[in-house]
């Protein structure tokens, strides 16, 4: 098999944590006897500094023509000052806008090597699974119209949503759900937005079709703190785009840090793969970074855009026994708990890929798994 992916490495942390990632794909193709083909391509801060544009139409044109696209960060605070069509963040707008996935799959697993490292309880985070799937090309991020006012003292976006841009993502959270608990939780504020009203019924009506599902509604104020005091309750949770934005960033402390959350974005052209987290320029450059979240997206690239099934399981497994054996970054080794050692970026993408070698030598990998 020969697999196209463009590499949008992006900004301050982004390339450290992406290069990790690449070992690891490049050792999984290595062991099937599979070419991936990586395309590095500009996007962000990096973007507007060589091209004075986040998103240059060479770097849309190339990744259209991938098979699968793996970004790392965007986002430099030497931008700070442009309005956001012009930030690095913009860039990372237009290329989902323009690839076209609109359902954002952000899982997020309470693993029990993390259950000390967590600022939860054990006992509240234990085996907890929760699979996000946020709305991506919708509401606020991309309503019309939206201005800052100057002159007026007067700022506005639009919160606006379509029935079929409900539905669409609705059926793909269901299908996901029946592949797990049967569970759906739908997360919105229909107390107040009309938006958030359609979504509901929408939500209900896809519903019939999933009779094995049973869905919930919750007002995302409500969820906030369902997350932090029971999260073994959610199984999928469908949420809108700037919804899903938060929660998925909270769901974080479920898990440990925000570092080792991965996403991969499906519907559209190309899917577009990135970890949950941002290019964290305070780290940038330092060895803090922890590479999971993208390693982790590695798979999910693999699962999602190879039909690679065997190989995502066997990285996800190398993860979990750096972890068990107590290898922490930085971001997850609060507290200086016996038994822990704190690896660097690279140290930690070693540290995994020797992992996923060793599992490689007695695992067969080329039978390719379901995958969706
Ligand atoms: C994310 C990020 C992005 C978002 C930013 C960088 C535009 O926070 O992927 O969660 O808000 O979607
Ligand atoms: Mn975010």
């Amino acid at each position: 098999m020969h697999l196209k992916i463009a590499i949008l490495a992006g900004d301050g942390i982004g390339p450290e944590v992406t290069n990790e990632a690449v070992n690891v794909l490049t050792t999984v193709a290595n062991a099937r006897g599979d070419v991936f083909e990586y395309v590095p391509l500009l996007i962000g801060g990096v973007a507007i500094t060589e091209h004075g544009t986040p998103l240059p139409p060479e770097t849309l044109q190339q990744t259209l023509s991938c098979d699968a696209a793996l970004l790392g960060a965007v986002g430099d605070n030497k931008f700070n000052h442009l309005p956001p069509s012009e930030r690095p963040e913009a860039g990372l707008l237009q290329i989902r806008a323009a690839l076209g996935g609109f359902a954002n799959l952000r899982p997020a697993i309470a693993y029990t090597a993390l259950a000390d490292n967590s600022p939860l309880r054990p006992e509240i985070t234990a085996s907890a699974d929760i699979l996000f799937v946020r709305e991506l090309l919708g509401g606020l991020y991309f309503g019309e119209p939206r201005a800052w006012d100057k002159a007026a003292n007067r700022a506005h976006n639009t919160m606006a949503y379509t029935r079929d841009e409900v539905e669409r993502v609705a059926r793909i959270a269901f299908d996901l759900a029946t592949k797990r608990r049967n569970k759906l939780t739908s997360v919105d504020k229909a107390n107040v937005l009309e938006t958030s009203q359609l979504w509901r019924a929408v939500v209900n009506e896809v519903a019939r079709d999933y009779p094995s599902v049973t869905v919930e509604h919750q007002y995302v104020d409500a969820m906030a703190i369902h997350l932090m005091t029971r999260p073994r309750d959610f199984d999928v949770v469908l949420t809108e785009n700037l919804f899903g934005d938060i929660l998925s960033d909270e769901s974080g402390v479920i898990t440990g840090s925000l570092g080792m959350l991965p996403s991969a974005t499906l519907g559209g052209k190309v899917n577009l793969y990135e970890p949950v987290h941002g290019s964290a320029p305070d780290i940038a450059g330092t060895g803090k970074a922890n590479p999971i979240g993208a390693i982790l997206t590695a798979a999910m690239l693999l699962r999602h855009s190879a039909n690679m099934e065997a190989a995502a399981r066997l990285i996800d497994d190398a993860v979990t026994e750096a972890l068990n054996q107590g290898y922490r970054t930085t971001d997850i080794a609060h507290g200086n708990i016996a038994g822990q050692t704190t690896l660097s970026t690279t140290e930690m993408g070693a540290l995994i890929l020797s992992k996923l070698e060793a599992a490689l030598e007695t695992t067969s990998i080329n039978d390719q798994g379901a995958a969706q």
